[in-house]
């Protein structure tokens, strides 16, 4: 195995590593040492558990270990599912210094986190995300839950895992669609706060596309440093944290409307990113050249960004009130001053959301 970079998440005593190689799983003797509890329930779902799970067993050398293997999809991120896990937790007797394995996406690690953060109050868990979307984003800083009917996240808890263990490899088996989809939120980082980020992108974008391990350990360390950063600076999403969920607010909208079926999360985002985009030319704040170079990238990277005909301006409106930034009844958005540069704003008119959408959902 190749251990490419390794950090720590600074949060005090929960602070925490995350290691980012190429053939982590494949080293046991390594992942051994990461996995050890007294017991062990990997939590991952039908698609992931006959790739990756094995190789987990073997490292913990014959420990009590468990599968619970979920069914595969973000319609399945529910409250429902979440007790499933529970069921199993306390048929086998886990006890809270036993220790979950969060194996697989985004959705089952927020899903296997929220049931770390409720179980007996509070039990460990690890993060060993297998797409690329997980491995930027959601293994990172903390944020765990289900979605509820009428929105998306709604039910949830911050939790930190102890340990997230990045293995390149895993990206061999993933859809070029799902590699994608998570560089949509690679570009999120550069766009908020980055700009060097953003033209590095810009020079790497098909080193990316087609999974050069060198380019994609470059963009996932530097992701996962800037997550860290803010994630250390504003653990709860008292203010700063808010500017990672840039485009969200729209992508959510997309996604629960059209079903959380239509479109992967990370499209919805990059579709949301670009219309988060266009909102701040019509406030006066960027040009139209800002807008043209965000829109060039995402489509270079492949990211589906058409939204005309999918949803109606009062579906989206209705799902965009339903946002946990709201405050007062009022939407808070992401809005750029410049590529690199974002902010939180309720101070936007009215009038210029309204042109978005219907300029880009008419
Ligand atoms: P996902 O978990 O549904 O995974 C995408 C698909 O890839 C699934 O079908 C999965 O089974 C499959 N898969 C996973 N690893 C694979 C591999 N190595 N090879 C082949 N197939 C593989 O989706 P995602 O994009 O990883 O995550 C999206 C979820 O993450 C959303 O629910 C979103 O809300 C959440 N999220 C959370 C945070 C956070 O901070 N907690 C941040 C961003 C996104
Ligand atoms: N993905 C948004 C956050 O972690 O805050």
């Amino acid at each position: 195995m190749t251990l490419l970079h390794s950090m720590t998440v600074p949060l005090g005593e929960r602070s925490y590593p995350i290691y980012i190689g190429d053939g982590l799983l494949r080293d046991v003797t390594w992942l051994g040492d990461v996995l050890k509890a007294r017991k062990a329930a990997i939590v991952t779902n039908d698609v992931v558990a006959p790739l990756y799970a094995a190789t987990l067993h073997d490292a913990r050398q014959g420990a009590e270990t468990y599968d619970i293997v979920l069914p595969d999809g973000e319609s399945h991120k529910t409250l429902a599912t979440a007790s499933t896990i529970f069921d199993r937790l306390i048929d086998h007797r886990f006890a809270r210094d036993d220790v979950i394995v969060a194996l697989g996406g985004g959705v089952i690690g927020d899903m296997a986190g929220f049931a770390a953060a409720c179980y007996q109050r509070g039990m460990a868990f690890i993060q060993i995300p297998t797409t690329l979307l997980a491995q930027v984003d959601s293994s990172v800083g903390g944020k765990t839950g289900v979605n509820h009917p009428l929105g998306k996240n709604m039910i949830g808890a911050f939790h930190q895992p102890r340990a997230v263990v990045i293995d390149l490899a895993t990206l061999r088996s993933l859809s070029s669609r799902e590699l994608r989809a998570g560089l949509a939120e690679v570009v999120k980082y550069a766009v908020i706060c980055d700009p060097k980020f953003f033209d590095w992108l810009e020079s790497n974008a098909e080193k990316l596309l087609t999974g050069d391990v060198d380019a994609l350990g470059y963009a996932i360390h530097h992701s996962c440093k800037t997550k860290a950063t803010i994630v250390a600076r504003d653990e709860r999403e008292h203010g700063e944290r808010a500017l990672l969920n840039f485009g969200h607010t729209f992508g959510h909208a997309i996604e629960s409307v059209t079903g959380y079926s239509r479109w992967l999360h990370g499209e919805a985002v990059a579709a949301g990113m670009l219309m988060a985009t266009s909102l701040s030319e019509r406030c006066g704040l960027i040009s139209g050249r800002d807008v043209a170079r965000v829109a060039l990238l995402l489509q270079r990277l492949g990211l589906r960004t058409e939204t005309r005909g999918e949803l109606t301006v009062d579906a989206a409106r209705r799902a965009m009130s339903i946002d946990k930034k709201a405050k007062d009844g009022r939407m808070r958005l992401i809005l750029l001053r410049s590529v690199g540069q974002a902010f939180v704003s309720d101070d936007y008119p009215t009038d210029a959301l309204m042109a978005t959408l219907e300029a880009h959902l008419s």
